[in-house]
């Protein structure tokens, strides 16, 4: 009897893995993962996940017709979530890097993000070129895991050049440097300027370390996924809907 159960059981589950294959992971319901470290991408605000990633998903599940939930991990383990299929997808204004792509397959971009560099206001850092310098040394503070990170690793960690403190959320990368503990921070522009107008003394420099691409990051695994999202993400693009999203959170200058 056992037996009978056991085997109608993997029946069933093989039946569903094949009929689910490429698709959502559960029949109603979309699984955004984000890390809501990252405004006004994503961040907390009365205990909600706000911000222009979960919107802009929020409109894409609503367009496929599921239900959209979002859970909030750290960001080092959105690629990991979304390869082993725990979540549907990772929106958390993530850059498309060619490591990245080898992992995981991203939509057509959706927002350009910068790398830029937060000093204190009296720094004798003045632009991206005095990280690089000979002898300089800097201590530069970064989120873990992010574009960030991987470029001061590779360029200056590993040449020798100055070392990097990685922190789980920018916002204590920033706080380090209030602090003084290191002497800069490396992070995406829009954080970047959230961050410097909640910690006086600090400011953003011009030079701009790297221009990237954001979009939305599916499971290999899951082409007709990606392909749905893909799709109404366009449409989202092209009727303005995802422009008036980022001018909610980032008004025009
Ligand atoms: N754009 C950078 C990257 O992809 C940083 C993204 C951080 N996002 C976040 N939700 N914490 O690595």
């Amino acid at each position: 009897m056992k037996k009978i159960v056991a085997l109608t059981l993997a029946l069933m589950m093989a039946v569903c893995c094949l009929a689910g294959c490429g698709e959502a992971k559960n029949e109603n319901i979309l699984t955004m993962a984000t890390n809501a470290e990252f405004p006004p991408y994503e961040y907390m605000e009365n205990n909600e996940i706000v911000g222009i990633d979960a919107e802009i998903s929020r409109a894409i599940a609503e367009k496929l017709g599921y239900e959209l939930v979002i859970e909030n991990v750290d960001f080092d383990s959105l690629i990991p979530g979304v390869q082993t299929g725990k979540y549907d997808f990772a929106a958390a204004g993530m850059t498309v890097t060619e490591d990245r792509l080898e992992q995981v397959d991203f939509t057509q971009s959706y927002a350009t993000g910068i790398q830029s560099i937060i000093v204190k206001e009296d720094s004798p850092i003045t632009s991206a070129d005095d990280l690089f310098a000979d002898g300089a040394s800097t201590k530069i503070g970064v989120q873990l895991a992010t574009t960030g990170d991987l470029y001061c690793t590779w360029d200056i960690e590993d040449e020798g050049l100055g070392s990097v403190e990685r922190y789980n959320k920018g916002a204590d990368a920033v706080m380090a440097l209030t602090s003084g503990k290191v002497d800069c921070v490396v992070i995406d522009n829009e954080p970047a300027k959230v961050f410097v107008q909640n910690n006086p003394g600090l400011k953003i420099l011009d030079t701009e370390y790297a221009v990237e691409d954001y979009a939305i990051a599916v499971s290999k695994d899951k082409p007709e996924l990606l392909e749905s999202i893909n799709k109404a993400l366009g449409e989202l693009i092209a009727d303005g809907t995802v422009q008036s999203i980022i001018e909610k959170y980032i008004p025009a200058e």
